[in-house]
């Protein structure tokens, strides 16, 4: 498994974002610095991190709403910069897709789910049987395929209409989801039904799943690798059972030890360990000189010693 090449490698991505306020000066958020990242074909890949790290952007940046400022993104070994004629691009943006975290975002109230996913299956599957492959894309996603199709998004619970955004993937023949916090709108009691159904995507279609989230006890079940972000950097990355279960960089300690797990105890007091925690989190948000080789394909990131420049000054109440 380990010799299959990458469906999807990320090379030194960075993104900028200029600011541009009516008044006053333009400033830049730097949301991306160098992203290095491989995505293993029919594996989920978890992308954890705290609000801001810039996970959304690793996302949107796959799927093309926003343009690398520097760096490269790889589909299958090609430079998706360099999709110059216009099927490639279009084969791209169909092996890719996106499920966002509000489910009813990418759906269009005005339509039924019959029309959402016969729109996909006609252009992507036009040999089947409209009807036929209607129902088992529906059966595929566990909807009820005989009273689903006449419904409208808003008929649904938002645990259903997630998985019609995940039947739409299926109708295109997606290669690649993006499923960006995926079950964070959803009841808590519907959250892993979402999960299994991406893990069945991954496991009988062979899917493969760019997973971003907060929570690390979901990558912990759904994802083979884990990579962990921090101030637009990635900080440790690897096989999952080695990023989570025993992290190696200072701050996925830390994230890991925000988990609610009671097997995890922290040591000495609690100020000793906010402390600890600022000191951490400066040193993470310095600049990323290499990775360091762990163990077997887990690796953690060397930063600078001292180089605030780029880091952005932490909070004292941070
Ligand atoms: N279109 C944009 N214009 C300007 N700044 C942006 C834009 N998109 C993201 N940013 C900034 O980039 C940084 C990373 O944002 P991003 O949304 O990728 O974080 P995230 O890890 O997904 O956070 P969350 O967990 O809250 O969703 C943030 O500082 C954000 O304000
Ligand atoms: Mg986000």
């Amino acid at each position: 498994m380990l010799s299959d090449p990458p469906i999807l490698s990320l090379d030194r991505l960075t993104k900028t974002f200029t600011l541009r306020p009516i008044f006053g000066r333009a400033t830049q958020v730097e949301a991306l610095r160098a992203v290095s990242l491989d995505l293993l074909p029919g594996r989920a890949l978890a992308l954890v991190g705290e609000s801001g790290s810039g996970k959304s952007t690793v996302g949107r940046m796959i799927v093309g709403h926003h343009a690398p400022t520097s760096g490269r993104i790889l589909f299958e070994g090609r430079d998706i910069a360099e999709l110059t004629r216009r099927g490639d691009q279009m084969r791209y943006r169909q092996a890719v897709q996106m499920v966002f975290q509000d489910p009813f975002s990418a759906l269009n109230p005005a339509h039924t789910i019959r029309h959402h996913l016969q729109r996909a299956l006609s252009l992507h599957q036009p040999e089947a049987d409209p009807e036929t492959a209607l129902r088992e894309i529906l059966d595929d996603v566990d909807l009820d395929p005989v009273s689903t199709p006449s419904k409208f998004p808003h008929e649904l619970s938002g645990g259903q209409r997630q998985r019609v955004n995940f039947a739409r993937a299926l109708a295109v023949r997606a290669r690649l989801i993006v499923a960006d916090e995926p079950t964070s709108m959803l009841d808590v009691s519907i959250r892993k039904s979402i999960l299994a159904l991406m893990q069945r995507l991954k496991t009988e279609h062979g899917l493969s799943i760019l997973y971003i989230t907060h929570d690390i006890a979901t990558a912990e079940y759904l994802a083979e690798d884990t990579a962990v972000m921090f101030r637009g950097q990635v900080v440790e990355k690897g096989p999952t059972a080695q990023v989570v279960g025993a992290p190696q960089h200072g701050y996925t300690r830390l994230l890991r030890a925000a988990v609610p797990d009671p097997s995890i105890r922290l040591t000495g007091s609690d100020a000793g360990f906010a402390q600890d925690a600022r000191q951490v989190r400066a040193a993470s948000a310095a600049a990323v000189r290499g990775m360091t080789e762990v163990s077997t394909g887990h690796f953690i990131a060397d930063h600078a010693a001292g180089d605030h420049a780029t880091a952005e000054t932490e909070r004292a109440d941070a």
